[in-house]
């Protein structure tokens, strides 16, 4: 049995957890600084690592509390190296650092992306079943939206991404526009609820014969309708537009992830990353896809450390563990 203890501190939760072989979680904390960053209507970086130096140690002791366990316990150690933001990202390595150093325990540096996937294979109390390879993941978070294949564990290979915006990022950008507040996923499917999704027919930028995304086009679509409205001093039809707009981007995941489904014969798909957690999405890819799909449990969509714990379990058991002085990597890519 591997006990492995992860921070997770890559942009605006401060996150530590312990899980046991890769899946079952035996404690997951989050702080999460929402409110304070709603009032800029966005993640502001500087107060973002002020508040995980704040909340770092608090968060990772509450996690081995609620675990039942001592520092001494656990055999490995993990912490999100990248992508992320520096300062934030900064806080938590050289937090895990120091605990590495202390219990002179192994460390991993994992990827952030590799946990969102990760987090696919958690459970609480009752083992579900496991993803079988080759499968397809779906990211969709904040910052990205990609297509990568996994012949097995640990191997990625990306098909493709967002040109322009990540999904998550026009969700936000979108709820701006509709002055539905931030972060934007959760209060689009809110108003949505009231809205017709056939309302306004927004454009499906599908991006033919290649793995890609666009959202770009879609948010100015909203943009200029909004503006027309308000130019006409017209009342904006929030859950209408908020319907549609998330019909439109849930249209192309769905559509986009079944075609590469397809066409490279995987034997699962794996949706994860902020946007997992829509339940539109969550509902349409499950109904339609002729292969099975694992969708983490709600807690483990947003950022959380369990879900590096997952991936650090893997990484550990190839015997992939790090150095001491390994650096963040702000920009890594996954494939
Ligand atoms: O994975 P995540 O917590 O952080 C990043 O790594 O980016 O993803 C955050 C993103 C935000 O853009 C947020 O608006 C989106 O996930 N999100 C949602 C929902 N819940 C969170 N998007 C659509 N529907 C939701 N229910
Ligand atoms: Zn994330």
């Amino acid at each position: 049995m591997t006990r492995i203890l992860a921070i997770e501190t890559s942009c605006d939760e401060t996150a530590a957890a312990v899980v046991e072989d890769g899946r079952r979680v035996l404690s997951s904390a989050v702080a999460s600084q929402i409110e304070i960053h709603a009032r800029y209507g966005g993640v502001f970086p500087e107060v973002a690592s002020r508040q995980h130096i704040l909340a770092i140690a608090p968060v990772a002791q509450q996690a081995l509390r609620d675990a039942h366990l001592s520092l001494n316990d656990v055999d490995a150690i993990a912490v999100t190296r990248g992508p992320g933001l520096p300062g934030s990202l900064a806080v938590g390595v050289n937090y895990a650092k120091g605990l590495a150093l202390a219990s002179q325990k192994p460390i991993l540096g994992i990827n952030h992306l590799e946990g969102h996937i990760y987090a696919a294979w958690l459970y609480h109390d009752h083992p579900t079943p496991e993803p079988q390879f080759p499968l397809l993941a779906l990211l969709v978070s904040g910052g990205h939206t990609e297509l990568i294949l996994m012949e097995d564990h640990l191997q990625y290979r990306r098909l493709g991404g967002t040109r322009d915006d990540a999904a998550g990022e026009a969700f936000d950008k979108v709820a701006r526009l509709l002055k539905l507040g931030y972060p934007g996923g959760p209060a689009i499917q809110k108003a949505a609820q009231r809205g017709d999704p056939e309302s306004v027919p927004f454009p499906r930028p599908w991006l033919k014969g290649t793995w890609e995304f666009s959202f770009s086009g879609l948010k100015t679509a909203v943009l200029r309708l909004v503006r027309r409205l308000e130019e006409m001093n017209k009342p904006i039809p929030q859950a209408h537009l908020a319907a549609a707009f998330q019909a439109a981007v849930v249209d192309v995941l769905v559509g986009k992830t079944l075609k590469a489904a397809k066409a490279f014969g995987v034997k699962s798909i794996v949706v994860a990353g902020g946007v997992s957690a829509n339940q539109l999405l969550r509902e349409r890819i499950t109904s339609e896809s002729p292969v099975p799909v694992h969708i983490p449990p709600l807690e483990f969509c947003t950022d959380n450390a369990a879900m590096i714990a997952a991936a650090a379990f893997r990484r550990f058991q190839a015997e992939q563990t790090d150095d001491w002085g390994f650096d963040l990597m702000p920009n890594w890519r996954l494939g």
